[in-house]
C-alpha cells in the first residue's frame, strides 16, 4: 500500500528571548547573541506539519487536512500566537524557547492528538533561512 505524505504550513508571530538567567547578560550574549537582548524580540515562525501513513481505502486521505488545519489552529496558533512565549506559554517557563525547543513542543503537543499510526514530523522556520526538524527521536 502506498504511504504518503500530507503537509500543512501554518504560521504564527511570537517574541522570545534566549538566555539562561543563572549567566551575565554579556555571557548570554556571547551564546545567543542578538536573541538574548533583555527586552525581547520576535519571530514571523512558519510551520510545517507533515504526516505520514498508508492512504485510506474508504476516503482516499492519508488524514483529512481539515482535521490537521483545526488541530493546528486551536493547539499551536491560539496558544503561540502574537504571544511572548517565555511569560505567556507555559511550557517555556523553565524551556529557553528556541526554535529546537519549539519544535519538540509542537510534536508533542501533536502527536496526542494523531492517530498512532500515522507519522509525524515537523518543521520550523525562525526566519526564512534558519529552520529546524523534528520527528520524535
Ligand atoms: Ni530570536
Amino acid at each position: 500500500m502506498p504511504k504518503v505524505t500530507v503537509h500543512r504550513k501554518a504560521h504564527f508571530n511570537a517574541a522570545h528571548r534566549l538566555y539562561k538567567k543563572e549567566w551575565s547578560d554579556k555571557k548570554n550574549f556571547e551564546v545567543f547573541g542578538k536573541c538574548s537582548n533583555p527586552n525581547y524580540h520576535g519571530h514571523n515562525y512558519e510551520l510545517i506539519v507533515s504526516v505520514t501513513g498508508n492512504i485510506d481505502q474508504e476516503t482516499g486521505f492519508v488524514m483529512d487536512l481539515a482535521i490537521l488545519r483545526r488541530l493546528i489552529k486551536v493547539e499551536i496558533e491560539e496558544v503561540f500566537d502574537h504571544k511572548n512565549l517565555n511569560i505567556e506559554v507555559a511550557a517555556f517557563k523553565n524551556l529557553n524557547p528556541t526554535a529546537e525547543n519549539i519544535s519538540v513542543t509542537i510534536y508533542n503537543k501533536l502527536r496526542e492528538k494523531i492517530r498512532q499510526d500515522l507519522d509525524l514530523s515537523i518543521k520550523l522556520y525562525e526566519t526564512p533561512r534558519n529552520f529546524v526538524t523534528y520527528s520524535g527521536e
